[in-house]
């Protein structure tokens, strides 16, 4: 019997995550989309929305005995995953203190540790031609005050990924960083917590929808990095060339935060 070609995405419900898995049931390769979040009823409706082929797992990726149920999942299945989309993960837009220690070290769960247990998981049951895709951000070209563990976080996710890359090329598996810009989706009702100082100058925002489609058509292309829209790859190539410092100055500036 023939193994199923399988896509895994995180965060599969909403923004960016939902385009993903709404493109990829227009791939008539994919015999699965395995759509992993936490809320059951929403992660239901893409169901009603997308199809069967659309499973719906509801596991909190922040918390490590849920990586043990997706490998379970996989050793029961006869499958072979196409896809990895890492896509789940959020941000606190606000100081370093406005937090809590623990809201803190549940985004580094979610935006680090789950993006690399879920890729050496997965690297198993990938073949050549499989595609890892990490959602990482505008957020990692330079250092963010007033968001500074969630751009870190995603500085982790693109270096991390792009070196990753690297390794799995004799395998012929592909690993990609996203690196969006803003985008319009749920990531502002998690991020906004009405702090004093906080980034609130969203400008250039784009819909999901545009960023998913050059992500999957990027990694169909082998590249490593996927950067939608000419601000942001000016902001890319400008931090290339700028110190962190200066790039920190401008950035507060257009935030209108004084440190
Ligand atoms: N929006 C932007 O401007 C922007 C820009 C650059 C990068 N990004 C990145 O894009 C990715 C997608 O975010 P989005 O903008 O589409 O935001 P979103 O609409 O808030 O989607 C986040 C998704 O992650 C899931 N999620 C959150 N916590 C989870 C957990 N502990 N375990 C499992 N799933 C969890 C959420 O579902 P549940 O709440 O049901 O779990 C939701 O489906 C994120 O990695 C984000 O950092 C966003």
């Amino acid at each position: 019997m023939n193994r199923k070609q399988i896509a895994v995405v995180t965060g599969a419900h909403s923004g960016l995550g939902k385009e993903f898995v709404k493109l990829l049931t227009e791939d008539g390769t994919i015999s699965e989309i395995w759509a992993i979040a936490r809320n059951k009823e929403k992660l239901d409706q893409l169901i009603s929305e997308f199809g069967n082929r659309v499973r719906v797992f509801s596991l909190d990726l922040s918390d490590r005995t849920s990586f043990s149920v997706i490998e379970k999942l996989f050793l029961e299945e006869r499958i072979h995953i196409t896809y990895l989309i890492n896509n789940a993960g959020f941000a606190k837009f606000c100081s370093y203190d406005d937090i809590t220690v623990d809201e803190s070290l549940n985004m580094i769960d979610l935006n680090v540790s789950a993006v690399v247990a879920l890729g050496l998981i997965c690297i198993p049951y990938m073949k050549k031609g499989s595609h890892i895709i990490n959602i990482a951000s505008q957020a990692s070209f330079f250092p963010l005050p007033y968001q500074n563990i969630y751009s870190s976080t995603k500085a982790f996710v693109s270096n991390y990924t792009r070196a990753l890359n690297v390794e799995l090329k004799n395998k012929g598996i592909t690993a990609i960083a996203v690196c969006p810009g803003w985008m319009k989706t749920g990531l502002f009702d998690r991020g906004t917590i009405g702090a004093d100082r906080a980034t609130n100058n969203f400008s250039g925002m784009v819909t999901p929808d545009v960023v998913a489609a050059k992500a999957l058509s990027d990694a169909k292309k082998g590249k490593d990095i996927s950067i939608y829209g000419l601000p942001v790859k000016l902001t890319w190539l400008f931090s290339k060339v700028t110190p962190p410092k200066l790039m920190m100055r401008i950035w507060l500036m257009q935030q209108g935060i004084k440190p």
